[in-house]
Protein backbone atom coordinates (compact mmCIF):
# COMPACT_ATOMS: atom_id res chain seq x y z
CA UNK A 1 0.00 0.00 0.00
CA UNK A 2 2.74 1.97 0.87
CA UNK A 3 4.42 1.66 -2.71
CA UNK A 4 1.71 2.33 -4.55
CA UNK A 5 0.55 5.72 -2.35
CA UNK A 6 3.91 7.19 -3.13
CA UNK A 7 3.93 6.57 -6.73
CA UNK A 8 2.69 8.97 -9.19
CA UNK A 9 -1.01 7.97 -9.96
CA UNK A 10 0.35 7.85 -14.37
CA UNK A 11 3.37 5.14 -13.57
CA UNK A 12 1.19 3.11 -10.98
CA UNK A 13 -1.44 2.74 -13.75
CA UNK A 14 1.18 1.98 -16.24
CA UNK A 15 2.89 -0.93 -13.68
CA UNK A 16 -0.83 -2.42 -12.54
CA UNK A 17 -0.59 -5.77 -13.10
CA UNK A 18 -3.53 -7.80 -14.41
CA UNK A 19 -6.71 -7.46 -12.82
CA UNK A 20 -7.73 -10.28 -10.62
CA UNK A 21 -10.78 -10.73 -10.02
CA UNK A 22 -12.68 -9.10 -7.17
CA UNK A 23 -14.14 -12.16 -5.50
CA UNK A 24 -13.64 -12.51 -2.18
CA UNK A 25 -13.77 -16.06 -0.02
CA UNK A 26 -14.90 -15.60 3.85
CA UNK A 27 -14.82 -18.41 5.77
CA UNK A 28 -15.27 -18.40 9.39
CA UNK A 29 -15.19 -20.36 12.47
CA UNK A 30 -16.90 -19.58 15.46
CA UNK A 31 -18.23 -20.96 18.45
CA UNK A 32 -20.16 -17.93 20.47
CA UNK A 33 -20.60 -16.09 17.53
CA UNK A 34 -18.24 -13.10 17.12
CA UNK A 35 -15.93 -14.68 14.32
CA UNK A 36 -19.30 -14.85 12.68
CA UNK A 37 -20.19 -11.39 12.92
CA UNK A 38 -16.62 -10.01 12.06
CA UNK A 39 -16.65 -11.80 8.95
CA UNK A 40 -20.18 -10.60 8.60
CA UNK A 41 -18.59 -6.92 9.13
CA UNK A 42 -15.64 -7.83 6.30
CA UNK A 43 -18.38 -8.98 4.07
CA UNK A 44 -20.13 -5.87 4.24
CA UNK A 45 -16.74 -3.44 3.68
CA UNK A 46 -15.90 -5.72 0.87
CA UNK A 47 -19.37 -5.85 -1.00
CA UNK A 48 -18.53 -2.01 -0.31
CA UNK A 49 -15.13 -1.99 -2.55
CA UNK A 50 -17.21 -3.76 -5.09
CA UNK A 51 -16.39 -7.55 -3.97
CA UNK A 52 -18.57 -10.33 -5.27
CA UNK A 53 -18.90 -12.00 -1.68
CA UNK A 54 -18.81 -16.23 -0.33
CA UNK A 55 -19.47 -15.46 3.41
CA UNK A 56 -19.64 -19.40 5.01
CA UNK A 57 -19.10 -21.13 7.92
CA UNK A 58 -15.90 -23.37 7.79
CA UNK A 59 -18.13 -26.54 7.89
CA UNK A 60 -20.43 -25.36 5.34
CA UNK A 61 -17.84 -24.35 2.72
CA UNK A 62 -17.31 -27.05 -0.44
CA UNK A 63 -13.34 -27.06 -0.65
CA UNK A 64 -12.89 -28.29 -4.02
CA UNK A 65 -13.44 -24.27 -4.73
CA UNK A 66 -10.22 -23.62 -2.85
CA UNK A 67 -7.69 -23.63 -5.22
CA UNK A 68 -10.00 -20.81 -7.14
CA UNK A 69 -10.30 -18.19 -4.95
CA UNK A 70 -8.38 -15.28 -5.73
CA UNK A 71 -8.83 -13.50 -2.27
CA UNK A 72 -9.38 -16.09 0.88
CA UNK A 73 -10.36 -14.15 4.69
CA UNK A 74 -9.89 -16.60 7.69
CA UNK A 75 -11.75 -15.18 10.90
CA UNK A 76 -11.55 -17.84 13.40
CA UNK A 77 -12.01 -18.47 17.09
CA UNK A 78 -9.78 -20.42 19.63
CA UNK A 79 -11.49 -22.60 22.79
CA UNK A 80 -9.97 -24.72 25.72
CA UNK A 81 -7.07 -26.05 25.27
CA UNK A 82 -6.14 -24.51 21.40
CA UNK A 83 -9.14 -26.13 20.37
CA UNK A 84 -10.91 -25.02 16.98
CA UNK A 85 -14.50 -24.23 17.71
CA UNK A 86 -17.19 -26.68 16.28
CA UNK A 87 -17.59 -25.29 12.92
CA UNK A 88 -14.39 -25.21 12.23
CA UNK A 89 -12.96 -28.60 13.22
CA UNK A 90 -13.03 -30.61 9.85
CA UNK A 91 -11.91 -27.68 7.21
CA UNK A 92 -8.74 -27.24 9.88
CA UNK A 93 -8.39 -30.64 9.42
CA UNK A 94 -8.62 -30.94 5.81
CA UNK A 95 -6.16 -28.05 5.44
CA UNK A 96 -3.58 -29.88 7.34
CA UNK A 97 -3.86 -32.82 5.46
CA UNK A 98 -2.50 -34.11 2.58
CA UNK A 99 -6.06 -33.35 0.27
CA UNK A 100 -5.22 -29.65 0.71
CA UNK A 101 -4.92 -28.03 -2.76
CA UNK A 102 -1.57 -25.61 -3.19
CA UNK A 103 -2.81 -21.95 -3.31
CA UNK A 104 0.06 -20.04 -5.66
CA UNK A 105 -2.79 -17.64 -6.99
CA UNK A 106 -4.64 -16.87 -3.71
CA UNK A 107 -4.35 -13.57 -1.62
CA UNK A 108 -5.47 -14.32 1.87
CA UNK A 109 -5.38 -12.57 5.29
CA UNK A 110 -5.92 -14.07 8.89
CA UNK A 111 -8.19 -12.99 11.84
CA UNK A 112 -8.19 -14.40 15.15
CA UNK A 113 -9.84 -14.36 18.32
CA UNK A 114 -9.18 -15.51 21.77
CA UNK A 115 -8.12 -14.91 25.05
CA UNK A 116 -4.34 -14.40 26.67
CA UNK A 117 -5.85 -16.29 30.10
CA UNK A 118 -5.01 -19.18 27.62
CA UNK A 119 -2.21 -20.55 27.32
CA UNK A 120 -2.92 -21.29 23.70
CA UNK A 121 -3.80 -17.88 23.08
CA UNK A 122 -5.33 -17.74 19.54
CA UNK A 123 -3.91 -20.53 18.18
CA UNK A 124 -6.44 -21.90 15.59
CA UNK A 125 -6.14 -18.60 13.59
CA UNK A 126 -2.58 -18.72 13.99
CA UNK A 127 -2.58 -22.55 12.53
CA UNK A 128 -4.85 -21.44 9.36
CA UNK A 129 -1.95 -18.30 8.99
CA UNK A 130 0.56 -20.51 8.94
CA UNK A 131 -0.67 -23.11 6.89
CA UNK A 132 -2.26 -21.14 4.04
CA UNK A 133 1.88 -19.34 3.42
CA UNK A 134 2.93 -23.29 3.59
CA UNK A 135 0.28 -23.99 0.90
CA UNK A 136 1.95 -20.93 -1.22
CA UNK A 137 -0.95 -18.94 -0.65
CA UNK A 138 -0.12 -14.90 -0.08
CA UNK A 139 -0.65 -12.95 2.74
CA UNK A 140 -1.72 -9.59 2.36
CA UNK A 141 -2.35 -7.81 5.52
CA UNK A 142 -0.75 -9.28 8.68
CA UNK A 143 -2.86 -11.55 10.92
CA UNK A 144 -4.22 -10.02 14.26
CA UNK A 145 -4.80 -12.00 17.44
CA UNK A 146 -7.44 -10.22 19.25
CA UNK A 147 -7.56 -10.72 23.42
CA UNK A 148 -11.41 -10.83 24.68
CA UNK A 149 -11.75 -7.49 24.44
CA UNK A 150 -11.56 -7.68 20.69
CA UNK A 151 -13.20 -4.21 19.07
CA UNK A 152 -10.43 -2.31 18.42
CA UNK A 153 -7.69 -4.80 17.45
CA UNK A 154 -11.00 -6.02 14.91
CA UNK A 155 -11.31 -3.10 13.64
CA UNK A 156 -7.87 -2.43 13.10
CA UNK A 157 -7.54 -5.84 10.92
CA UNK A 158 -10.98 -4.69 9.02
CA UNK A 159 -9.50 -1.43 7.78
CA UNK A 160 -5.76 -2.88 7.17
CA UNK A 161 -7.60 -5.56 5.00
CA UNK A 162 -9.70 -3.30 3.25
CA UNK A 163 -6.38 -0.75 2.48
CA UNK A 164 -4.51 -4.26 1.39
CA UNK A 165 -7.26 -5.22 -1.23
CA UNK A 166 -7.06 -2.35 -2.47
CA UNK A 167 -3.53 -2.08 -3.00
CA UNK A 168 -4.01 -5.76 -4.54
CA UNK A 169 -6.85 -4.85 -6.78
CA UNK A 170 -6.76 -2.74 -10.22
CA UNK A 171 -3.65 -0.26 -9.35
CA UNK A 172 -5.02 2.62 -11.27
CA UNK A 173 -7.64 3.37 -8.96
CA UNK A 174 -5.79 2.17 -5.57
CA UNK A 175 -6.05 5.30 -3.83
CA UNK A 176 -9.61 6.20 -4.57
CA UNK A 177 -10.79 2.74 -3.27
CA UNK A 178 -8.42 2.30 -0.31
CA UNK A 179 -9.67 5.47 0.92
CA UNK A 180 -13.58 4.89 0.51
CA UNK A 181 -12.36 1.33 1.63
CA UNK A 182 -11.08 2.63 5.17
CA UNK A 183 -14.25 4.43 5.14
CA UNK A 184 -16.26 1.24 4.93
CA UNK A 185 -14.49 -0.11 6.61
CA UNK A 186 -15.62 2.35 9.56
CA UNK A 187 -19.06 2.37 8.27
CA UNK A 188 -19.14 -1.33 9.02
CA UNK A 189 -17.73 -1.39 12.09
CA UNK A 190 -20.51 1.30 13.22
CA UNK A 191 -23.45 -0.38 11.53
CA UNK A 192 -22.84 -3.64 13.43
CA UNK A 193 -23.25 -2.11 16.72
CA UNK A 194 -26.67 -0.55 15.84
CA UNK A 195 -28.84 -3.13 14.97
CA UNK A 196 -32.76 -2.93 15.89
CA UNK A 197 -31.92 -1.36 19.17
CA UNK A 198 -29.53 1.08 20.19
CA UNK A 199 -28.02 -0.71 23.00
CA UNK A 200 -24.98 -3.42 21.77
CA UNK A 201 -21.75 -4.51 23.29
CA UNK A 202 -20.60 -1.01 22.93
CA UNK A 203 -23.22 0.38 25.01
CA UNK A 204 -25.12 -1.82 27.00
CA UNK A 205 -28.38 -1.64 28.47
CA UNK A 206 -28.88 -0.96 32.22
CA UNK A 207 -31.22 -4.10 33.07
CA UNK A 208 -33.56 -3.51 36.18
CA UNK A 209 -33.42 -6.98 38.02
CA UNK A 210 -37.24 -8.13 38.40
CA UNK A 211 -36.59 -10.93 40.24
CA UNK A 212 -33.51 -12.95 42.10
CA UNK A 213 -34.04 -16.54 43.23
CA UNK A 214 -31.53 -18.91 44.41
CA UNK A 215 -32.66 -22.16 42.86
CA UNK A 216 -30.98 -24.51 45.37
CA UNK A 217 -32.33 -26.05 48.25
CA UNK A 218 -31.80 -24.92 51.97
CA UNK A 219 -29.43 -28.24 52.51
CA UNK A 220 -26.54 -27.19 50.28
CA UNK A 221 -24.06 -23.93 50.66
CA UNK A 222 -24.58 -23.69 46.72
CA UNK A 223 -25.85 -21.30 45.34
CA UNK A 224 -27.49 -20.88 42.06
CA UNK A 225 -29.14 -17.92 41.05
CA UNK A 226 -31.96 -17.68 38.78
CA UNK A 227 -32.59 -13.99 37.82
CA UNK A 228 -34.91 -12.15 35.55
CA UNK A 229 -34.34 -8.71 34.24
CA UNK A 230 -36.04 -6.10 32.28
CA UNK A 231 -35.46 -5.35 28.38
CA UNK A 232 -38.56 -2.71 28.84
CA UNK A 233 -38.07 0.56 26.85
CA UNK A 234 -34.71 -1.51 24.90
CA UNK A 235 -35.74 -2.72 22.22
CA UNK A 236 -33.70 -5.62 23.00
CA UNK A 237 -34.85 -9.46 21.73
CA UNK A 238 -33.84 -12.65 21.47
CA UNK A 239 -33.96 -15.83 20.40
CA UNK A 240 -33.99 -19.39 22.07
CA UNK A 241 -30.02 -20.12 22.55
CA UNK A 242 -28.95 -16.58 22.48
CA UNK A 243 -27.06 -14.97 25.28
CA UNK A 244 -27.04 -12.17 27.60
CA UNK A 245 -23.43 -10.46 28.31
CA UNK A 246 -23.30 -8.67 31.52
CA UNK A 247 -20.58 -6.35 32.41
CA UNK A 248 -20.16 -7.09 36.17
CA UNK A 249 -18.47 -5.41 38.71
CA UNK A 250 -15.24 -6.75 40.36
CA UNK A 251 -15.36 -7.07 44.22
CA UNK A 252 -15.22 -4.01 46.81
CA UNK A 253 -13.23 -5.99 48.99
CA UNK A 254 -10.50 -6.64 46.78
CA UNK A 255 -10.34 -3.46 45.26
CA UNK A 256 -9.58 -1.97 48.67
CA UNK A 257 -7.34 -4.67 49.20
CA UNK A 258 -5.22 -3.47 46.19
CA UNK A 259 -5.61 0.18 46.76
CA UNK A 260 -4.82 -0.41 50.59
CA UNK A 261 -1.11 -2.41 49.19
CA UNK A 262 -0.50 0.21 47.73
CA UNK A 263 -1.25 2.89 49.38
CA UNK A 264 -3.12 4.96 46.55
CA UNK A 265 -5.75 7.91 47.06
CA UNK A 266 -9.30 5.96 45.78
CA UNK A 267 -10.21 9.70 44.44
CA UNK A 268 -7.31 10.21 42.15
CA UNK A 269 -8.51 10.64 38.47
CA UNK A 270 -7.35 8.52 36.20
CA UNK A 271 -7.79 8.26 32.66
CA UNK A 272 -10.31 5.20 31.38
CA UNK A 273 -11.49 6.48 28.17
CA UNK A 274 -11.14 6.36 24.46
CA UNK A 275 -11.16 10.11 24.62
CA UNK A 276 -9.21 11.24 27.94
CA UNK A 277 -12.42 10.65 29.81
CA UNK A 278 -11.14 10.05 33.84
CA UNK A 279 -12.89 7.92 36.63
CA UNK A 280 -11.82 8.24 40.34
CA UNK A 281 -9.62 5.33 40.94
CA UNK A 282 -11.10 3.01 43.16
CA UNK A 283 -14.48 3.67 40.56
CA UNK A 284 -11.77 2.44 37.69
CA UNK A 285 -10.89 -0.67 39.69
CA UNK A 286 -14.51 -1.50 40.22
CA UNK A 287 -15.85 -1.44 36.67
CA UNK A 288 -12.99 -0.97 34.10
CA UNK A 289 -10.35 -3.13 34.47
CA UNK A 290 -9.62 -6.97 35.26
CA UNK A 291 -7.78 -7.70 38.65
CA UNK A 292 -8.73 -11.18 38.88
CA UNK A 293 -6.90 -13.09 36.43
CA UNK A 294 -3.68 -12.87 35.33
CA UNK A 295 -1.99 -13.06 31.55
CA UNK A 296 1.57 -13.72 30.64
CA UNK A 297 1.19 -10.21 28.34
CA UNK A 298 0.08 -8.61 32.07
CA UNK A 299 3.16 -10.43 33.71
CA UNK A 300 5.37 -8.97 30.47
CA UNK A 301 4.67 -5.64 31.15
CA UNK A 302 4.58 -5.75 34.75
CA UNK A 303 8.17 -6.49 35.09
CA UNK A 304 9.06 -2.87 33.76
CA UNK A 305 7.43 -1.56 37.10
CA UNK A 306 9.01 -4.55 39.44
CA UNK A 307 12.80 -4.30 39.97
CA UNK A 308 11.82 -7.66 40.73
CA UNK A 309 14.97 -10.71 38.99
CA UNK A 310 12.46 -13.16 39.77
CA UNK A 311 9.41 -12.10 37.72
CA UNK A 312 11.71 -11.47 34.83
CA UNK A 313 12.67 -14.61 34.90
CA UNK A 314 9.41 -16.22 35.16
CA UNK A 315 8.18 -14.48 31.89
CA UNK A 316 11.04 -16.37 30.13
CA UNK A 317 10.32 -18.99 27.16
CA UNK A 318 11.86 -21.74 29.29
CA UNK A 319 10.17 -21.24 32.34
CA UNK A 320 6.61 -21.85 30.73
CA UNK A 321 5.67 -24.27 33.16
CA UNK A 322 6.53 -22.35 36.24
CA UNK A 323 4.23 -19.68 34.62
CA UNK A 324 1.34 -21.21 33.89
CA UNK A 325 1.46 -22.97 37.65
CA UNK A 326 1.98 -19.53 38.81
CA UNK A 327 -0.96 -17.48 36.84
CA UNK A 328 -3.58 -20.45 37.76
CA UNK A 329 -5.88 -19.67 39.85
CA UNK A 330 -4.00 -16.02 41.28
CA UNK A 331 -5.14 -12.42 40.95
CA UNK A 332 -3.62 -8.97 40.92
CA UNK A 333 -3.24 -8.69 44.73
CA UNK A 334 -1.26 -11.84 44.77
CA UNK A 335 1.12 -10.13 41.68
CA UNK A 336 1.77 -7.19 43.83
CA UNK A 337 2.43 -9.13 47.35
CA UNK A 338 4.89 -11.54 45.95
CA UNK A 339 7.04 -9.53 42.93
CA UNK A 340 6.86 -5.94 44.64
CA UNK A 341 8.26 -3.56 45.31
CA UNK A 342 6.62 -1.38 42.28
CA UNK A 343 7.49 1.56 40.84
CA UNK A 344 3.70 1.99 39.71
CA UNK A 345 1.25 4.87 39.72
CA UNK A 346 -2.16 4.80 39.15
CA UNK A 347 -1.86 6.60 35.64
CA UNK A 348 0.13 3.12 34.53
CA UNK A 349 -3.29 1.04 35.25
CA UNK A 350 -4.80 1.50 32.04
CA UNK A 351 -1.62 0.23 29.50
CA UNK A 352 -1.46 -3.13 32.48
CA UNK A 353 -4.61 -3.92 33.02
CA UNK A 354 -7.11 -5.88 30.35
CA UNK A 355 -10.69 -4.39 30.22
CA UNK A 356 -13.34 -6.27 32.91
CA UNK A 357 -14.68 -8.39 30.16
CA UNK A 358 -18.26 -9.27 29.80
CA UNK A 359 -19.54 -12.73 31.26
CA UNK A 360 -21.83 -14.64 29.11
CA UNK A 361 -24.85 -16.41 30.44
CA UNK A 362 -27.04 -18.79 28.01
CA UNK A 363 -30.42 -17.46 28.13
CA UNK A 364 -32.76 -19.24 30.26
CA UNK A 365 -36.36 -18.03 29.08
CA UNK A 366 -38.44 -17.60 25.71
CA UNK A 367 -39.38 -13.41 24.78
CA UNK A 368 -42.85 -15.19 23.78
CA UNK A 369 -43.66 -16.60 27.28
CA UNK A 370 -41.77 -13.53 29.40
CA UNK A 371 -42.40 -10.37 26.84
CA UNK A 372 -39.46 -7.48 28.26
CA UNK A 373 -37.99 -10.05 30.40
CA UNK A 374 -34.74 -12.49 30.38
CA UNK A 375 -33.85 -14.73 32.61
CA UNK A 376 -30.46 -16.01 34.01
CA UNK A 377 -29.35 -18.90 35.80
CA UNK A 378 -25.42 -18.11 37.35
CA UNK A 379 -23.89 -20.29 39.92
CA UNK A 380 -21.99 -18.80 42.29
CA UNK A 381 -18.88 -19.74 41.86
CA UNK A 382 -16.40 -19.48 45.25
CA UNK A 383 -13.52 -21.45 46.26
CA UNK A 384 -10.24 -21.06 47.83
CA UNK A 385 -6.84 -21.29 46.55
CA UNK A 386 -3.13 -20.32 47.50
CA UNK A 387 -4.30 -19.28 50.70
CA UNK A 388 -7.39 -16.67 50.04
CA UNK A 389 -10.92 -16.75 49.24
CA UNK A 390 -11.53 -16.68 45.44
CA UNK A 391 -14.69 -15.22 44.34
CA UNK A 392 -16.22 -15.28 40.69
CA UNK A 393 -16.35 -11.71 39.52
CA UNK A 394 -20.17 -11.49 38.30
CA UNK A 395 -21.62 -14.48 39.97
CA UNK A 396 -20.92 -13.32 43.35
CA UNK A 397 -22.01 -10.07 42.62
CA UNK A 398 -25.30 -11.44 41.55
CA UNK A 399 -25.60 -13.35 44.63
CA UNK A 400 -23.99 -10.95 47.25
CA UNK A 401 -24.50 -7.72 45.87
CA UNK A 402 -27.46 -7.44 43.53
CA UNK A 403 -31.21 -6.89 44.77
CA UNK A 404 -34.68 -6.72 43.00
CA UNK A 405 -34.65 -2.86 41.90
CA UNK A 406 -31.36 -2.31 40.91
CA UNK A 407 -30.04 -2.19 37.35
CA UNK A 408 -27.35 -4.11 35.45
CA UNK A 409 -25.30 -3.28 32.58
CA UNK A 410 -26.58 -6.40 29.90
CA UNK A 411 -26.54 -6.59 25.75
CA UNK A 412 -27.63 -9.47 23.87
CA UNK A 413 -25.45 -11.99 21.88
CA UNK A 414 -27.11 -13.63 19.16
CA UNK A 415 -25.57 -17.50 18.60
CA UNK A 416 -26.49 -18.17 15.40
CA UNK A 417 -24.76 -21.95 16.28
CA UNK A 418 -26.82 -22.61 19.17
CA UNK A 419 -30.64 -22.20 17.55
CA UNK A 420 -33.46 -24.97 18.21
CA UNK A 421 -34.62 -26.49 14.93
CA UNK A 422 -36.47 -24.12 12.20
CA UNK A 423 -39.50 -26.66 11.87
CA UNK A 424 -40.54 -27.01 15.84
CA UNK A 425 -41.79 -30.39 15.54
CA UNK A 426 -38.48 -31.58 14.83
CA UNK A 427 -37.16 -34.01 17.68
CA UNK A 428 -34.66 -32.65 19.85
CA UNK A 429 -32.59 -34.28 22.34
CA UNK A 430 -30.57 -32.02 24.92
CA UNK A 431 -27.88 -32.47 27.57
CA UNK A 432 -27.66 -29.91 29.67
CA UNK A 433 -26.13 -30.90 33.57
CA UNK A 434 -26.11 -28.26 36.19
CA UNK A 435 -26.67 -24.47 34.37
CA UNK A 436 -26.40 -25.61 31.06
CA UNK A 437 -29.66 -26.50 30.91
CA UNK A 438 -30.63 -22.92 31.13
CA UNK A 439 -31.26 -22.79 27.31
CA UNK A 440 -33.44 -25.76 27.44
CA UNK A 441 -35.51 -24.13 29.72
CA UNK A 442 -35.90 -21.44 26.94
CA UNK A 443 -36.32 -23.72 24.19
CA UNK A 444 -39.05 -25.52 25.66
CA UNK A 445 -40.55 -22.68 26.58
CA UNK A 446 -40.62 -21.47 23.05
CA UNK A 447 -41.98 -24.58 22.19
CA UNK A 448 -44.92 -24.57 24.45
CA UNK A 449 -45.85 -21.45 23.43
CA UNK A 450 -45.90 -22.54 19.95
CA UNK A 451 -47.88 -24.98 20.69
CA UNK A 452 -45.45 -27.60 19.49
CA UNK A 453 -45.82 -31.35 20.02
CA UNK A 454 -42.59 -32.83 18.34
CA UNK A 455 -40.86 -34.78 20.70
CA UNK A 456 -38.34 -33.48 23.10
CA UNK A 457 -35.67 -35.28 25.22
CA UNK A 458 -33.93 -34.12 28.20
CA UNK A 459 -30.52 -35.27 30.13
CA UNK A 460 -30.49 -33.37 33.27
CA UNK A 461 -27.70 -34.07 35.97
CA UNK A 462 -26.38 -32.41 39.15
CA UNK A 463 -24.76 -33.52 42.58
CA UNK A 464 -28.16 -33.83 44.50
CA UNK A 465 -31.42 -34.78 43.69
CA UNK A 466 -32.89 -32.45 46.76
CA UNK A 467 -31.08 -29.67 46.60
CA UNK A 468 -29.46 -28.69 42.83
CA UNK A 469 -32.59 -29.73 40.39
CA UNK A 470 -32.60 -26.52 38.79
CA UNK A 471 -36.39 -25.80 37.50
CA UNK A 472 -37.76 -29.21 38.89
CA UNK A 473 -41.28 -27.70 38.68
CA UNK A 474 -40.74 -25.96 35.28
CA UNK A 475 -39.90 -29.31 33.86
CA UNK A 476 -42.60 -31.27 35.39
CA UNK A 477 -45.36 -29.05 34.49
CA UNK A 478 -43.73 -29.54 31.10
CA UNK A 479 -44.02 -33.08 31.20
CA UNK A 480 -47.65 -33.27 32.65
CA UNK A 481 -48.54 -30.38 29.21
CA UNK A 482 -46.84 -32.99 26.62
CA UNK A 483 -44.26 -29.96 26.12
CA UNK A 484 -41.64 -32.12 27.10
CA UNK A 485 -41.68 -35.73 26.19
CA UNK A 486 -38.78 -37.51 28.27
CA UNK A 487 -36.76 -36.55 31.23
CA UNK A 488 -33.31 -38.35 32.29
CA UNK A 489 -31.79 -37.49 35.15
CA UNK A 490 -28.25 -38.47 36.68
CA UNK A 491 -27.65 -37.19 40.22
CA UNK A 492 -23.58 -37.96 40.99
CA UNK A 493 -23.68 -37.91 44.64
CA UNK A 494 -27.31 -39.46 45.70
CA UNK A 495 -25.73 -42.64 45.18
CA UNK A 496 -22.00 -44.81 45.73
CA UNK A 497 -21.17 -44.51 42.01
CA UNK A 498 -21.45 -41.53 40.53
CA UNK A 499 -23.89 -41.19 37.52
CA UNK A 500 -23.55 -38.90 34.61
CA UNK A 501 -25.80 -37.44 32.42
CA UNK A 502 -23.62 -39.46 29.58
CA UNK A 503 -24.15 -43.13 31.71
CA UNK A 504 -28.18 -41.75 31.24
CA UNK A 505 -27.63 -41.48 27.38
CA UNK A 506 -25.84 -44.88 26.88
CA UNK A 507 -28.55 -46.88 28.78
CA UNK A 508 -30.97 -45.42 26.50
CA UNK A 509 -28.97 -45.90 23.67
CA UNK A 510 -30.92 -47.99 21.27
CA UNK A 511 -33.93 -45.41 21.72
CA UNK A 512 -31.56 -42.83 21.30
CA UNK A 513 -30.55 -44.06 17.95
CA UNK A 514 -33.43 -44.42 17.00
CA UNK A 515 -34.63 -40.91 17.74
CA UNK A 516 -31.26 -39.56 15.71
CA UNK A 517 -32.73 -41.88 12.73
CA UNK A 518 -36.02 -40.13 13.49
CA UNK A 519 -34.20 -37.16 12.28
CA UNK A 520 -33.37 -35.31 15.44
CA UNK A 521 -31.29 -32.45 16.88
CA UNK A 522 -28.65 -32.85 20.19
CA UNK A 523 -27.65 -29.61 21.81
CA UNK A 524 -25.34 -29.90 24.73
CA UNK A 525 -24.50 -27.16 27.06
CA UNK A 526 -22.44 -26.77 29.92
CA UNK A 527 -18.81 -27.82 31.01
CA UNK A 528 -16.53 -28.24 27.81
CA UNK A 529 -13.49 -30.19 29.47
CA UNK A 530 -15.24 -33.22 31.06
CA UNK A 531 -18.56 -33.29 30.35
CA UNK A 532 -18.86 -32.09 26.94
CA UNK A 533 -16.04 -34.31 26.03
CA UNK A 534 -17.52 -37.53 27.51
CA UNK A 535 -21.06 -37.06 26.12
CA UNK A 536 -19.29 -36.86 23.14
CA UNK A 537 -18.03 -40.11 23.66
CA UNK A 538 -20.95 -41.49 24.33
CA UNK A 539 -22.61 -40.54 21.21
CA UNK A 540 -20.04 -42.31 19.33
CA UNK A 541 -20.23 -45.04 21.25
CA UNK A 542 -24.48 -45.31 20.61
CA UNK A 543 -24.06 -44.43 17.16
CA UNK A 544 -21.43 -47.45 16.50
CA UNK A 545 -23.21 -49.89 18.76
CA UNK A 546 -26.92 -49.24 17.68
CA UNK A 547 -26.16 -48.30 14.18
CA UNK A 548 -23.39 -51.28 13.47
CA UNK A 549 -21.09 -49.07 12.62
CA UNK A 550 -16.77 -49.10 12.96
CA UNK A 551 -15.32 -46.32 15.04
CA UNK A 552 -14.62 -44.69 11.65
CA UNK A 553 -17.77 -44.89 10.36
CA UNK A 554 -19.37 -43.22 13.49
CA UNK A 555 -17.35 -40.85 13.71
CA UNK A 556 -18.40 -39.96 10.47
CA UNK A 557 -21.76 -40.02 10.98
CA UNK A 558 -21.56 -37.98 14.22
CA UNK A 559 -19.58 -35.34 12.06
CA UNK A 560 -22.18 -35.28 9.48
CA UNK A 561 -24.87 -34.65 12.39
CA UNK A 562 -22.69 -32.17 13.10
CA UNK A 563 -22.01 -30.63 9.63
CA UNK A 564 -25.98 -30.41 8.75
CA UNK A 565 -26.40 -28.47 12.48
CA UNK A 566 -27.97 -31.19 14.01
CA UNK A 567 -25.59 -30.99 16.63
CA UNK A 568 -24.84 -28.46 18.48
CA UNK A 569 -22.76 -27.23 21.06
CA UNK A 570 -22.42 -24.01 23.49
CA UNK A 571 -20.22 -25.37 25.90
CA UNK A 572 -17.80 -23.13 28.04
P1 LIG B 1 -19.79 -34.42 40.35
O1 LIG B 1 -19.43 -33.04 40.72
O2 LIG B 1 -20.56 -35.13 41.42
O3 LIG B 1 -18.62 -35.27 39.90
C1 LIG B 1 -23.19 -30.68 37.31
O4 LIG B 1 -22.08 -29.98 37.76
C2 LIG B 1 -22.98 -32.17 37.34
O5 LIG B 1 -21.99 -32.56 36.38
C3 LIG B 1 -22.50 -32.71 38.67
O6 LIG B 1 -23.38 -33.74 39.01
C4 LIG B 1 -21.13 -33.24 38.37
O7 LIG B 1 -20.79 -34.38 39.11
C5 LIG B 1 -21.31 -33.63 36.94
N1 LIG B 1 -20.07 -33.99 36.25
C6 LIG B 1 -18.78 -33.89 36.66
N2 LIG B 1 -17.94 -34.38 35.75
C7 LIG B 1 -18.70 -34.82 34.72
C8 LIG B 1 -18.41 -35.44 33.48
N3 LIG B 1 -17.16 -35.71 33.09
N4 LIG B 1 -19.45 -35.75 32.68
C9 LIG B 1 -20.71 -35.48 33.05
N5 LIG B 1 -21.04 -34.93 34.21
C10 LIG B 1 -20.06 -34.58 35.04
Amino acid sequence: AVAVASASPAAVAEAAAPEVPREATILFGSQTGNSQRLAGRLAEQLKGQGFEVTLSAMNKYKTNNLKKAPYLFVVASTHGEGDPPDNAISFHEFLHSKRAPKLDGTKFAVLALGDTSYEFFCKTGQDFDKRLEELGAERIAARVDCDVDFEDAASGWLTSVSAAVSAATSAGSASASAASGVAGAQAAVAGAAGSESEYSRANPFHAEVLESLNLNGRDTDRETRHLELSLEGSGLTYSPGDAVGVFPTNDPTLVDEILSYLKWNPDEAVVTGKNGETSPLRTALLHHYEITVLTKPLLEKAVAFSGNAKLADLIKPDNKDELKAYIGGRDLLDLLRDYGPWTLSPGDLGQLLRKLPPRLYSIASSINSHPDEVHLTIRKVEYETHGRERKGVCSVQVSERLSVGDTLPVFIQQNPNFKPPVNPETPVIMIGPGTGVAPFRAFMEDREELGATGPSWLFYGDRNFVTDFLYQTDWQRMLKDGVLTKLDVAFSRDTDEKVYVQHRMLENGAELYKWLQDGAHVYVCGDEKHMAHDVHAALLAIVGQYGSLSPEAAAEYVAELQEQGRYQRDVY
